[in-house]
């Protein structure tokens, strides 16, 4: 019984019903796969995490066989659970057969994840393991998600990371049941796209010639360093087909943010007249919320931004765009006279509604491509009249704002910095603050629930330049987030959460990935209390 405790103790995010049977199942050279038509790529994608770590030649055949195989095999069904949406499945494992149902291939995908996560964590190498004993225990699961947003965001303007360790993210997102990738691909530090129309936004907008370090406190005069080693990247649209079909095949979405009008300076830098001032500018290389910022009181700024839209509306097959909308000081356009000629024309009262005036007009023209847009949660001042249909991603304060939103019967994506930023050190947001919280507001009420669609963690990279760091910022506090964005709150427990990360802690060794240990992902509260200076720690890596 031991053992059966042990591995059942190691699914996150959590399912919502599991019993226990007698007896296990075991993994050996004879196993078969079989498989629906529909289900080829779930099959293949089994098979191919199975083979190489246990060395097994594994077969894949057709429903049609299966009346002549008795047992050792993996039984991949479209079936019709109805106590299950589509990306919920049925688990049985006997000592004879795995038998996974779904009412669709996302379900049989994330079926297949738990029974990943059920093997010893020597399943991820790459190597054979000779040695390793695959077995698994005989129960039955019944999941489904909680929220149908269960999300991850890079911003890959500070630091581009690029394609290799993206799919590496998606991989993992696919094995936590993470199912939103938002690609956060535009800043004042970077732009990462390829737009043909306009070439300079890759010569220019996505290299730097520098870079601020030092973390938190270099925001203090005097501790402020810039590293003057360049830096550049940016995505082809080759690369970004490439990204969208792997996630895909993860059952993931890709949503682009083409972050506006603020946030921009890139883009001034290589398009100085689609400012206020005219620039010139430069693609910044200091963080922290920059002045210059699109001019919405010039009518070829909408042509501009249109045109660049139209061309991330064709590559992204996603319904949604992200169009930012955070952060927009308003000093330029206090002193533009093309924004307050316009401020004067359509009567709006201050900048506050010029910023509306802006977002709403690019939320229409989405619209009109068939997209659903979203904007953070900024995007709710300056006025009320906000297409229905655009989604507000909540990350900072104005919860009144957020909660007449949902009232409203509009959507919204929960992202509360303090809890879901994976960007923050463990002091400010520890691994038991980002699991504890919960994304439905406890004042509610209960018939605008569904309005959250669910949960999202950004990383914000400013201070994250290598892999090493990256993973450390995410791991393992993004598991913390896929379990409350997949599993039914009252099912959720942060001790016994804690219990099931230690195979995943493995895991993530065997993948060769840095990770906030157990000793440094939780400090005790004095320590996060009574040594302030510590919210400012970067980790002993860079
Ligand atoms: C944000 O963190 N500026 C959305
Ligand atoms: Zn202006």
């Amino acid at each position: 019984m031991d053992f059966v405790m042990n591995i059942i103790d190691r699914i996150i995010p959590k399912p919502s019903f599991l019993t226990i049977q007698d007896g296990t199942f075991i993994l050996d050279e004879n196993i078969n796969i079989i498989y629906n038509e529909l289900l080829i790529n779930e099959s293949k994608f089994l098979k191919n995490f199975l083979g190489p770590p246990t060395g097994y030649k594994i077969l894949l055949k057709g429903e049609e066989e299966r009346n002549s195989l008795r047992s050792n095999s993996i039984i991949l069904k479209l079936s019709e659970p109805s106590d299950i949406n589509e990306e919920g499945y049925h688990l049985q494992i006997t000592k004879e057969n795995i038998l996974l149902l779904a009412n669709h291939p996302k379900g049989i995908y994330y079926g297949i994840q738990t029974v990943r996560q059920l093997l010893p964590p020597e399943i991820e190498s790459k190597g054979v393991k000779p040695d390793v004993k695959w077995e698994l225990p005989c129960l039955t699961i019944k999941d489904s998600p909680r929220f149908s947003w269960r999300g991850f965001m890079l911003d890959e303007s500070r630091h581009f990371h690029g394609k290799e360790i993206v799919k590496q993210l998606l991989d993992y997102m696919g094995f936590l049941k993470l199912n939103k990738f938002h690609w956060h691909l535009s800043d004042d530090q970077g732009f990462r796209l390829q737009i043909d129309k306009y070439p300079d936004l890759t010569k220019i907008s996505s290299q730097r010639k520098g870079t601020q370090i030092g973390g938190l406190k270099s925001h203090i005069r005097w501790f402020k360093k810039i590293c003057t080693e360049p830096h550049s990247g940016f995505y082809s649209k080759n690369e970004i087909k490439e990204v969208v079909e792997y996630a895909a095949e993860h059952n993931i979405e890709v949503i682009p943010e083409f972050d506006m009008p603020g946030h921009i300076e890139s883009v001034l830098a290589a398009y100085p007249q689609f400012s206020c001032t005219g620039g010139p500018f430069e693609v910044a290389t200091t963080f922290g919320i920059k002045k210059d910022v699109l001019c919405p009181g010039k009518q070829e700024t909408y042509n501009f931004i249109q045109n660049i839209l139209n061309e991330i509306v064709e590559i992204f097959p996603s319904d949604k765009v992200h169009i930012g909308g955070d952060e927009v000081p308003k000093v330029r356009w206090e002193e533009c006279p093309d924004c307050q000629k316009l401020i004067v024309e359509e009567k709006l009262t201050d900048e506050a509604a010029l910023q509306h005036y802006f977002i709403n007009k690019m939320a229409i023209y989405l619209i009109s491509k068939g997209k659903i847009p979203i904007g953070w949660n900024e995007v709710l001042q300056g006025g009320a009249d906000l297409p229905e249909k655009m989604i507000v991603q909540h990350w900072l304060r104005n919860d009144n704002e957020v909660r007449e939103h949902l009232e409203k019967n509009r959507k919204a994506i929960i992202s509360k910095f303090f809890y879901t930023y994976l960007d923050y050190n463990y002091y400010w947001t520890p691994l038991s603050k980002a699991y504890n919280f919960d994304p439905i507001p406890d004042d509610l009420e209960k018939k605008y629930h569904s309005n959250i669609l669910g949960i999202e963690a950004p990383l914000w990279t400013e201070w994250v330049s290598t892999k090493d760091r990256l993973t450390w910022q995410i791991f393992p506090r993004l598991l913390a987030i896929a379990e409350t964005g997949w599993t039914k709150k009252e099912n959720k427990d942060y001790l016994n959460f804690k219990e099931r990360l230690v195979p995943h802690y493995n895991r993530l060794d065997i993948l060769g990935y840095k990770y906030a240990k157990a000793s440094e992902n939780d400090p005790h509260k004095l320590k996060r209390i009574l040594l302030p200076f510590n919210r400012f720690r970067e980790p002993g890596f860079t």
